[in-house]
C-alpha cells in the first residue's frame, strides 16, 4: 500500500481549526499517511522564540509534503522583523525553494449567488494565478529603515528579479497555461519598473519555445480593474510575488470568498508545500465559523500536485461540491435558502460525502 508522510503545520487563529478538518478528510483519502505536527508562526514565536524553527523546516524538508493552515494575528504584529509570524511563512517558503504558488480561482454554479459580482460576470470564471513565491520585493536587497538626506527615518524594500528567477516561474506558466485553454497573460508594471522590464522581456523571449500558448501582456492596475470588469477573458496569469498576492485575493471574490481557495506551491525538487491562500482571520478565529474548504481543496492540490495522486483529489472535489450540493455554507458563503454551518459540521459533512465518493471494492 503506498504510504506518504505531511506534515502539518496549522499556524495561528483559524489556522488549526481547517487544518483539522483537512487532515481527517485526507486521512480517508484511501492512501496511508504518516503526520507530524509541527509549530509555525505566532504559536512557535510563544513555544521556543522563533516563527520557524529548525526543526519545523527539516521535518518539512524530510516529508512527502506539507499543509499549512495560516499564521499571523494582532498579539505578534509589533514584534520586530525577524520575530513576525509572517517571517516564518517566508521562511519556510524560500527553505524549501518553493518558487512557484498556483493560485486556482473557478466559479462553482453552487456559489454563483455567493459572489459579490453579478451572476452573468462571474458565472463561469476559471483562472489559474500563477504567482512567484520566493523573490521580487519579498526578499529583495537591500531593505530595511534608515535616514535620508534630511534625517527622517525611511523604511525601503527592494523589487528585484533576475534572469533565472524570472525564466523558471514563466515555464511554470507556460506549462500550466497548454494543459488549461493555452491563453497565458503576463502581469507586470513594465511601464515604470526595471524589473518588469527585464520580466516582460524574458516572458516573450521564453514564448517562443511555447507556439501553442497564445501570451498577452498587462499592466497591473488594469489587470486588477479587468478581473472586475470582465474575469472571463483570462485563463492563466502569471505575475510576481506582490501583484500576485493582491491579484489572487482580489480573484478569490469572483467565486464568492477567500474562505475557498486553495493554493499549492512547488519548487524544482522536494516537498511542495500546500496552503489556503487566505490568513489566520483573527476576526472569526475560536468560534467555529472559519470556512475549512480553501484548506480541503489545498489537500485535493497536495495529492494532485504534491504526490501525483489524481484520483483521490477528484475524489476530495467532488466531496466539496456534493457537500456544497446538498445545501451546507459556512458564514461567508451563505446564500438564503442554505444550511448554515460552523467549521466543524462543515467538516463532518465533507467526511460524508468523501465516504460516498470510495471506489466500488
Ligand atoms: P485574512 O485572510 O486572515 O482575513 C481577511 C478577511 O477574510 C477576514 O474578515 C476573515 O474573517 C475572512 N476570512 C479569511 N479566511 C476565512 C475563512 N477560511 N472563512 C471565513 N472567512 C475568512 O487576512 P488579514 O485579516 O489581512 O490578516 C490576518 C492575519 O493573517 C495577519 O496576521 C496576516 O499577516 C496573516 N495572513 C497570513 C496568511 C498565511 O498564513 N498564508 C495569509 C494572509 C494573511
Ligand atoms: C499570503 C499572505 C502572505 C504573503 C503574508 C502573510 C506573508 O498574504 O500567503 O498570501 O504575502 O505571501
Ligand atoms: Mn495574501
Amino acid at each position: 500500500e503506498r504510504s506518504y508522510s505531511v506534515t502539518l503545520l496549522p499556524g495561528d487563529g483559524i489556522g488549526p481549526e481547517v487544518v483539522a478538518v483537512a487532515k481527517d478528510v485526507l486521512s480517508l483519502a484511501g492512501i496511508n499517511f504518516q503526520f507530524k505536527e509541527m509549530p509555525i508562526g505566532g504559536s512557535a514565536l510563544d513555544a521556543v522564540g522563533v516563527p520557524l524553527p529548525d526543526e519545523t523546516l527539516d521535518t518539512a524538508k524530510s516529508s512527502d509534503a506539507v499543509l499549512l493552515g495560516a499564521i499571523g494575528g494582532y498579539k505578534w504584529d509589533k514584534n520586530e522583523k525577524h520575530l513576525k509570524p509572517e517571517t516564518g511563512l517566508l521562511q519556510i517558503r524560500a527553505g524549501l525553494g518553493v518558487f512557484a504558488n498556483l493560485r486556482p480561482a473557478a466559479v462553482l454554479p453552487q456559489l454563483v449567488d455567493a459572489s459579490t459580482l453579478k451572476k452573468e460576470v462571474a458565472e463561469g470564471v476559471d483562472l489559474m494565478v500563477v504567482r512567484e513565491l520566493t523573490g521580487g520585493i519579498y526578499f529583495g536587497k537591500p531593505r530595511g529603515f534608515g535616514t535620508n538626506d534630511n534625517n527622517e527615518d525611511i523604511g525601503f524594500n527592494t523589487e528585484v528579479y533576475s534572469v533565472s528567477e524570472i525564466d523558471r516561474i514563466a515555464r511554470v506558466a507556460f506549462e500550466v497555461a497548454r494543459k488549461r485553454n493555452g491563453k497565458l497573460c503576463s502581469v507586470d508594471k513594465a511601464n515604470v519598473l526595471e524589473a518588469s522590464m527585464l520580466w516582460r522581456k524574458r516572458v516573450t523571449i521564453l514564448a517562443s519555445e511555447y507556439p501553442d500558448v497564445e501570451l498577452t501582456h498587462m499592466y497591473v492596475d488594469n489587470a486588477a480593474m479587468q478581473l472586475i470588469r470582465d474575469p472571463k477573458q483570462f485563463d492563466t496569469i502569471v505575475t510576481n510575488n506582490i501583484f500576485g498576492d493582491i491579484l489572487s485575493d482580489e480573484a478569490s471574490m469572483l467565486t464568492g470568498s477567500i474562505g475557498m481557495l486553495p493554493s499549492a506551491s512547488i519548487g524544482a525538487s522536494g516537498p511542495g508545500l500546500f496552503e489556503p491562500i487566505h490568513g489566520s482571520a483573527p476576526d472569526i478565529a475560536g468560534q467555529d465559523k472559519a470556512n475549512p474548504l480553501a484548506t480541503v481543496l489545498s489537500v485535493a492540490m497536495l495529492l494532485k500536485y504534491g504526490l501525483g495522486e489524481e484520483s483521490a483529489a477528484t475524489r476530495i472535489e467532488a466531496a466539496v461540491i456534493e457537500t456544497l450540493n446538498r445545501g451546507f455554507r459556512t458564514g461567508d458563503i451563505f446564500s438564503s435558502g442554505t444550511t448554515l454551518v460552523g467549521c466543524k459540521r462543515m467538516g463532518e459533512e465533507v467526511l460524508k460525502c468523501v465516504d460516498l465518493q470510495k471506489p466500488a471494492a
